[in-house]
């Protein structure tokens, strides 16, 4: 799975035309879905994908600001599509280099300052106005930005998205953070929090799946805020979206990241036990189990009150399987806040997790705090905790062989004849098969857990 700040991935959807586009994408899932975005709109322009670096007119680094050496990383990276640019450009092709996401949000003018080569600088929420600025590029002979937060909604300029995206898709319904959580650079890169309304995003799911999609990711940095104009004139919550949108025939999945405990509501609860097409997976971090540093994160809720969401979740869906986020070592953490981590973990078992190290973020409430943890603390409590999340993942995976799931084949394997898909609990599943079964969902016998999937047989 893409989370946040942590993986990174190159667009693939080669095809023949006489202009390229090469987009790196970096951070959460929404910079996924952005940078598909970003490819719907230059395509009318005539910019088709190519996974070839050198071969692109445009070159995309779509960036993620989440943790330290955010930018020195974007840096680095720079640096080699320079030699890209220099060299294509000495065989006569002109080639501009753009810089997007949370990094060129935050600092797109030290981007410009150090590395003048950039010709474009684009921020989260303006990205609907690149085929204009290409255009300004190409006729000014200069680098362009554009880093405010727009009156505009990018939503309402982007079009319909034209291709195959895959059988699973990401759909952003809700934007920004409003919370400010005391460590998080997100309320700074991507602005306030404001929700899509619903018609937009049913009108969204429908392209997606007459294009053959089966499951859909709803997609926000607090998706499950989610507060949109309904049909109706109301304000719908995310449960009744999620209602809505398990109507659309052909969507026999539905997901949702990222949540946050304070905006887990009952009918949002109760959702997981009456839409069959409402996977049992949640990803709901916590961060600390001590409450002492969630009033420090300004999280706005206790450790007890995590448990009572998990208690109620699993009772109205027994199986559900449950994904957090953790810091080590946010400012002011003792060994005892720890243990309070530590033993939340115990008492919960999670089935698959990621973990931080605390990372001083420049402009952020805990960046000024006295109490920093030292580095090497911060080691040995990330160590303890991975290594006790890595056994409840073992352990989780283990509960499922012997089972039979219904498992989304998404594509092939990485061996030969294998085809991979997610189980309902977003487990990876591989099962020896010919590519027919691509873009169904079948019954799998699980045979093996292995260290980061489960392997089965087709029933
Ligand atoms: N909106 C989500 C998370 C967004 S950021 C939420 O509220 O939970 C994704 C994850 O990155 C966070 O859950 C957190 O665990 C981690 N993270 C964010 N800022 C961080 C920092 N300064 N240091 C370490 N981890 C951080
Ligand atoms: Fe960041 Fe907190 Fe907002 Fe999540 S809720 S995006 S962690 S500020
Ligand atoms: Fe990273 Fe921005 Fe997502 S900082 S986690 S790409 S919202």
């Amino acid at each position: 799975m893409l989370h946040q700040g942590f993986s990174s991935k190159t667009t693939h959807l080669n095809q023949q035309s006489s202009r390229y586009l090469h987009v790196i994408t970096w951070g959460c899932q929404m910079n996924v879905y952005d940078s598909n975005r970003m490819v719907d709109l230059l395509r009318p322009l005539g910019y088709k994908i190519t996974d070839k670096a050198e071969q692109a007119d445009i070159l995309i680094l779509n960036t993620c600001h989440i943790r330290d050496k955010a930018t020195e990383k974007v840096f680095s990276e720079l640096g080699r599509l320079k030699q890209i640019k220099d060299y294509r450009n000495q065989q006569g092709h002109p080639t501009l280099i753009a810089v997007t996401g949370c990094v060129a949000q935050a600092e797109g003018n030290i981007i410009l300052q150090r590395v003048p080569y950039v010709d474009i600088i684009l921020g989260p929420q303006t990205y609907h106005r690149l085929p204009k600025m290409i255009l300004d590029v190409a006729r000014q002979s200069g680098h362009v930005i554009e880093t405010d937060f727009p009156v505009e909604s990018k939503f309402d300029f982007l079009p319909t998205p034209q291709e195959n995206t895959g059988y699973s898709a990401f759909l952003t319904i809700q934007e920004g953070c409003d919370k400010f959580c005391s460590f998080c650079v997100v309320p700074y890169t991507r602005g306030a929090e404001v929700s899509r309304p619903v018609q937009a995003i049913f009108d969204e799911a429908t392209h997606l799946c007459q294009l053959g999609v089966k499951e859909i990711t709803l997609l926000g940095q607090n998706v499950n805020a989610y507060h949109g104009k309904g049909p109706d004139g109301n304000i719908w919550n995310l449960a009744r979206l999620a209602e809505k949108l398990s109507t659309l025939s052909g969507l026999t999945r539905i997901r949702y990241t990222t949540s946050h405990p304070r905006d887990m509501n009952d009918s949002l609860i109760n959702a997981h036990r009456d839409l069959p097409s409402l996977m049992p997976f949640l990803h709901l971090p916590v961060q600390s189990g001590s409450d002492r540093i969630l009033k420090a994160m300004n999280r706005g809720h206790t450790a007890s009150e995590y448990r009572q969401i998990i208690d109620k979740l699993r009772k109205a869906r027994p199986d559900i399987a449950l994904s957090s986020d953790f810091i080590v070592g946010h400012p002011g953490e003792t060994q005892k806040d720890f243990e309070d981590t530590m033993q939340l973990v115990r008492d919960i078992q999670f089935s698959q997790t990621f973990s931080f190290k605390y990372s001083p973020r420049p402009g952020t409430t805990a960046y000024i705090s006295t109490h920093q943890v030292k580095e090497e603390i911060k080691n040995k409590r990330l160590q303890a905790l991975q290594t006790l999340l890595k056994e409840q993942q073992n352990q989780f995976n283990k509960n499922t062989v012997g089972l039979t799931i219904p498992v989304l084949f998404t594509g092939k394997g990485r061996k030969e004849g294998q085809l991979s898909g997610k189980s309902p609990y977003l487990q990876a599943v591989h099962v020896q098969s010919d590519d027919s079964l691509i873009g169904h969902e079948c019954q799998v016998k699980i045979k093996e857990s292995l260290s980061n999937s489960l392997s089965g047989v087709l029933v």
